[in-house]
């Protein structure tokens, strides 16, 4: 969202009231925004989907008790992710578990809670929770990531190609064919792909979804098991920086009709379940990271906020997970009272740790002066904060995470 966009869900008065009130520095969530945002996609992606929320982007409980409550399956990528979701009240049944390097314990765990499908992402693992299964004589829900032979994702972060996501899509037969011969101990519970995060163009996400039903044809035309279901990954993108638009998911929805009402799918959606899973497009948008400036300060030229957060809070606004080269979020900076008119001011805001690293923005230009005390405020703060950045590093303490309505 762009500020104005931000403010039309949550005013700036509510704002300032909201973050001066609260501790610092902190995360705050509106439920209002998360709702919206899946009413949203429920509308683009119609009645045939069901929508996962992948638990990484914020496993924060009581946004996962939230999204449980709205009727959501999850996503999990570890044990931990697994547990919270459990905890939050995601039905099993309703939970996909998804990652490179689940451990024999983890698979276990999966095992043993009945999750609705464990995507192996290898041959051997596919041979471990067979193992497992035959162990603990039980049946294990397997479905299969496959990462395409020729991947197209127009990605901010690519995770097909020759990565060590999924199976590759040559050793698809040879897992379907293991699958088809251990009945006893594995379902087959249908085809994943994540293809890449940050899909920011609807033009994209329509490929991707269509790259990926081109695929599930093909797994289909071996005729060595039928595919019953389709996760069709997360992905989907949000606008960041000053400039970007949105997805139109108007565009979204007329592409997805079209491909939906192919003939030549029509064989292969037959009684086919669909899903999707993305995390940064459901929670992104509706959380600020707010901080508390401790010190104004001049560097040899340049005029510094110093605050009491930093990228061991949220890394990406320090240019962290797979970013080429930070850019300034959408943020503002709020006063309890008036200032006067500073038009010249252009203004850093640095973090506390020692890097040179942490720096959270540049160049911003208030339009207003700027004291110790006040609060900046990054939007589009709701996914991969805490849970992707390096908290442990100089031993500060977490921040306060709050969910607001
Ligand atoms: C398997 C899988 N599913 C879903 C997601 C969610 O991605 P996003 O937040 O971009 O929707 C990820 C992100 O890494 C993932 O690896």
């Amino acid at each position: 969202v762009t500020r104005d966009q931000f403010y039309s869900h949550v005013g700036r008065e509510e704002l300032v009231r909201t973050v001066f009130q609260g501790p610092s520095p902190a995360f705050f969530l509106f439920r209002r925004i998360i709702s919206s945002q899946v009413e949203r996609l429920r509308a683009c992606l119609g009645d045939r989907f069901e929508i996962n929320f992948a638990v990484k982007a914020n496993p924060h409980p009581d946004l996962l008790a939230f999204l449980a409550g709205l009727g959501l399956g999850a996503d999990v990528a570890s044990g931990g992710e697994l547990t919270r979701a459990l905890a939050a009240g995601f039905g099993p049944e309703r939970i996909e578990f998804t990652g490179p390097g689940k451990s024999e314990a983890e698979l276990s765990l999966a095992l043993q809670a009945g999750v609705g499908a464990v995507n192996v992402e290898s041959l051997p693992e596919l041979e471990a929770i067979a193992g497992l299964a035959r162990q603990k004589g039980t049946k294990a829900r397997v479905g299969l990531r496959v990462n395409p032979a020729s991947a197209t994702a127009k990605a901010g972060l690519k995770m097909a190609g020759d990565t060590h996501f999924g199976l590759a899509e040559a050793q698809v037969p040879a897992a379907l064919e293991y699958l088809r011969d251990r009945r006893e101990v594995l379902d087959f519970a249908g085809l994943h792909v994540h293809a890449g995060s940050q899909i920011v163009k609807a033009e994209a996400v329509v490929e991707n979804l269509g790259g990926i039903l081109a695929l599930a044809r093909r797994l289909d035309s071996l005729g060595l098991l039928r595919l019953s279901r389709i996760n069709f990954g997360g992905g989907w993108g949000i606008n960041y920086f000053p400039g970007q638009t949105g997805l139109d998911l108007a565009e979204i929805r007329r592409g997805l009709a079209d491909l939906l009402g192919r003939p030549e799918h029509e064989k292969l959606l037959q009684g086919v379940r669909l899903a999707v899973e993305p995390g940064r497009f459901l929670v992104g948008e509706s959380g600020v990271y707010a901080v508390r400036i401790l010190y104004r300060k001049r560097g040899h030229k340049t005029e510094f906020a110093v605050v009491d957060g930093g990228m061991h809070h949220h890394y990406l606004l320090a240019g962290g997970m797979g970013q080429v080269i930070r850019r300034n979020f959408e943020a503002d900076i709020l006063a309890r009272e008036e200032r006067r008119e500073a038009p010249d001011l252009k203004l850093d805001v640095a973090g506390c740790l020692c890097t040179p690293q942490d720096v959270l923005a540049t160049g911003l230009a208030p339009g207003r002066e700027v004291l110790a005390g006040d609060r900046v405020v990054f939007f589009n703060s709701g996914a991969y904060g805490p849970t992707a950045s390096p908290s442990a590093f100089l031993g500060h303490p977490p921040p306060a995470e709050v969910l607001l309505d």
